[in-house]
C-alpha cells in the first residue's frame, strides 16, 4: 500500500474551519487533500473539485492555492447529490430552498468561504460537472472528484476532467471503496479504470482517499 501522505501544517485558523464547515471529509482525509493540494499547486496551474457542497474541502485546496499563489476551481449545481435528497441517509434541511423547494448549497458555501478568509483564492463555478469540463480550455495541476457518486456520473466527471490534468498533476478520489459493503462503487471504479490506463500512479491512500500522480498521457 502506498505509504501517508505527508504535506506541510495547515494553519490552525485554516483547520478549525474546515472542521466548523458542513461536509463529509473526515481530517485525516482532509490532511492527505491538503498534501495533495499542495504539491499539485506548485506546478503553478489551477486546482480543480467537482463537488463544492458547502466547502468543507474547498477550504483546504484554497489554502494550498493561496500559499503558491494559484486559484481553487470548484464545480457544483449545488442541488446536492442522490443520497442528499429528503428522505435519503445525507439529507440535511436547513440548505433547503424553502421558496422553491430545492436544495441550494450555495448560500452556506459562500459564507464558509467567507468567514474562513479565503474568498479570494477560490474561483466557484456553479454548473453541472460534464457541462463545464467542456467549455473548460486550460491544464489543471491537480482534480479532486468529489461530486455525483453514480456510475452515470463519477465516469463523465472522469472523463470530463482527466483529459485537461497536467502531466505530473494529481488525480485525486475520494469515497474509494473496494469493498461494496464500506459504499458504493462508482469511485473506486474510476479508481481501477485511471490505474489500468497506464497514465497513473497512485502515490498515497488515506481511508477512502486516493491520490494519483499522472505520468502519461492517457484516460
Ligand atoms: C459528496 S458532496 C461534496 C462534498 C464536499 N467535497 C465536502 O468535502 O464536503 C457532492 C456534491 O456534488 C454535487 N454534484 C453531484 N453531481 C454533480 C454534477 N453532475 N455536477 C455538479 N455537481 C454535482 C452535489 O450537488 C454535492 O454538493
Amino acid at each position: 500500500m502506498a505509504p501517508r501522505p505527508t504535506g506541510p501544517e495547515v494553519p490552525p485558523e485554516v483547520l478549525a474551519a474546515f472542521e466548523a464547515a458542513k461536509g463529509f471529509m473526515p481530517a485525516d482525509e482532509g490532511l492527505a487533500l491538503h498534501a495533495a493540494a499542495t504539491e499539485a499547486a506548485a506546478l503553478g496551474l489551477p486546482l480543480l473539485e467537482v463537488g463544492t457542497y458547502c466547502g468543507r474541502s474547498t477550504i483546504l485546496l484554497a489554502d494550498a492555492a493561496r500559499t503558491a499563489g494559484v486559484s481553487a476551481v470548484t464545480v457544483d449545481h449545488h442541488r446536492g447529490s442522490e443520497e442528499q435528497q429528503p428522505g435519503w441517509e445525507y439529507h440535511d434541511p436547513t440548505v433547503v430552498d424553502s421558496e422553491v423547494g430545492l436544495m441550494d448549497t450555495l448560500p452556506t458555501f459562500r459564507r464558509t468561504l467567507h468567514l474562513a478568509g479565503l474568498e479570494d483564492h477560490v474561483i466557484a463555478v456553479v454548473g453541472r460537472s460534464p457541462a463545464v469540463a467542456r467549455v473548460w480550455g486550460g491544464p489543471l495541476g491537480l482534480v479532486f472528484i468529489d461530486g455525483g457518486h453514480t456510475d452515470e456520473h463519477a465516469t463523465a466527471d472522469y472523463e470530463g476532467w482527466v483529459p485537461h490534468l497536467a502531466e505530473g498533476g494529481l488525480l485525486v478520489i475520494h469515497d474509494v471503496f473496494p469493498d461494496p459493503a464500506d459504499g458504493g462503487q462508482a469511485p473506486y471504479r474510476i479508481h481501477q479504470r485511471a490505474l489500468k490506463s497506464g497514465a497513473f500512479d497512485e502515490i498515497s491512500v488515506t481511508n477512502s482517499l486516493r491520490v494519483l500522480r499522472r505520468t502519461g498521457s492517457g484516460i
